[in-house]
């Protein structure tokens, strides 16, 4: 059997000893945290650190506290056998996999809060959730204290709220955002993509072409940003998705609600964020749109 080149960690002591090792060495050291389940949207982020680093490490730790008490906590799906094997592939050089106690140890009582852009879009029907993504990746830049931090743009406000506390908290990590993969029909990838049966796939494509007609008739001037809005809604529905959390446009860099600004002649980038329910599985999606005013 192959012998794998990825070396396997599960404790914050190996961690610190390898990186402090490398780092000694003048390498620069990228870290992607993720929850395993691997798809190709992470391999992506992988590849596209791998440019700006000299030693990758990615984190697999399916975080119990960002999860609410009746989300998938329990059946998250977890590969990592199968996760390990594409990591060897791609061409990682560590794979941090903590067990619960190494993040949580008896005792722990810190959590770890941004304001502001937690609140609404995903934080309206995750209360906690990004209380609980802070502190876990507040845990996780600590043990590893990489140079550069890769998350997906398909959690946009996760990683406007990370960028936000790596700033905040004077952390010496720079957090980067890695580019959303779509599958080639257009979903974006996500490992809860996998609890779609194939007529919910098909319901869940209308998500990305619903996005993809609002920026159209947007950008062109064709409807009212709140018609548009109203009519994509009313669009998701009647295709079969079970609830629209929410569709809304928002700025880009600070996630804040657009506001006009008089005399202003180039156009407003704006992202225009949704989550639906499809069957029992929550999706989110994003993209670009230029608002011109
Ligand atoms: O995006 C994810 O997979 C998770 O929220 C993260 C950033 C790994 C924290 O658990």
């Amino acid at each position: 059997m192959k012998r794998l080149s990825v070396q396997i960690i599960r404790t914050k002591k190996e961690l610190r000893t390898q990186i402090t090792e490398w780092h000694m060495k003048g390498l620069k050291v990228g870290m992607v945290p993720t929850m395993g389940a691997l798809h190709h949207g992470h391999l992506s982020l992988i590849r596209e650190i791998q440019k700006h680093v000299d030693k990758v490490v990615v984190s697999i730790f399916v975080n119990p506290m960002q999860f609410g008490p009746h989300e998938d906590f329990d059946k998250y799906p977890r590969s990592e056998t199968a996760d390990i094997k594409k990591l060897d592939q791609v061409g990682t050089d560590l794979l941090y996999a903590p067990e619960v106690g190494e993040i949580y140890p008896d005792g722990f009582l810190t959590t770890v809060s941004v304001t502001k852009i937690t609140e609404g879009l995903c934080a309206a029907k995750r209360p906690g959730h990004f209380d609980g993504v802070t502190t876990v990746v507040t845990k996780l830049l600590l043990q590893c204290l990489p140079d550069v931090a890769l998350f997906g743009e398909k959690d946009f406000q996760q990683y406007t709220v990370l960028k936000q506390m790596a700033k905040d908290l004077d952390m010496p990590t720079e957090v980067m955002c890695g580019r959303l993969i779509r599958d080639d029909d257009g979903l974006a990838t996500s490992s809860r993509n996998v609890y779609l049966t194939p007529e919910e796939r098909q319901i869940a494509l209308e998500i990305p072409k619903t996005l993809k007609q609002i920026i159209s008739e947007i950008e062109d001037g064709t409807q009212t940003i709140e018609e548009s809005l109203e009519k994509g809604t009313q669009h998701l529905l009647d295709s079969g998705v079970k609830e629209v959390q929410y569709l809304e446009i928002r700025q880009s860099d600070n996630l804040e609600p657009l506001t006009r600004t008089f005399g202003e002649t180039s156009p407003l980038l704006a992202r225009i964020l949704v989550a639906a329910v499809v069957g029992k599985t929550r999706l989110i999606d994003n993209m670009p749109i230029k608002i011109f005013f």
